[in-house]
């Protein structure tokens, strides 16, 4: 009766602490936001800047840290627009950059900036849908 009891108790706390868990994740934090897309502006510059010069390493670098930036932000509900939508333009955001690395594998300035060119134009999708 007791075990049972204490399993019920166990239960319902371990279901509280992951709805509680999932709520603080999926929270909304301004200031991460903010500084995740300044940190974009500042490495879509960067990637543009190295690849012109042939440093293919710093291009891939600076595209790697928009990826994670954006990965980290995913969690977010966002205060405008649906999840779904967040979701799928930060994981085409996510891929773009990874395309970029792809391209500064290759030495590749036009692919580089091809993949520039589409991270303008999500950051257009996603400022119009959710900012
Ligand atoms: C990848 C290229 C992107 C760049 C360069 C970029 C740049 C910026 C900049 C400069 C700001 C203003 C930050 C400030 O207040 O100083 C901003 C805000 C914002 N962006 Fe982006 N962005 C990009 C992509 C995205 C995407 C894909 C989304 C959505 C999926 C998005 C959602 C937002 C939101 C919601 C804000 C408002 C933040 C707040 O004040 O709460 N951005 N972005």
């Amino acid at each position: 009766m007791i075990r049972k009891s204490s399993m019920k108790v166990s239960l319902i706390v371990a279901a509280a602490l992951l709805f509680s868990a999932v709520n603080v994740w999926a929270e909304y934090i301004k200031t991460d936001v903010v500084q995740v897309m300044r940190q974009n502006v500042a490495k879509i510059s960067e990637a543009k800047t190295a690849a012109a010069k042939d440093d293919y390493y710093t291009a891939a670098a600076a595209f790697f840290e928009i990826a994670k930036g954006m990965n980290g932000i995913k969690p977010f509900n966002p205060y405008k627009g649906e999840q779904a939508n967040w979701d799928k333009t930060i994981d085409a955001v996510v891929a773009a950059a990874f395309r970029g690395i792809g391209a500064c594998a290759e030495k590749d300035q036009a692919g580089v900036n091809k993949q520039i060119a589409e991270l303008q134009a999500l950051n257009k999708a996603g400022h119009s849908a959710h900012k």
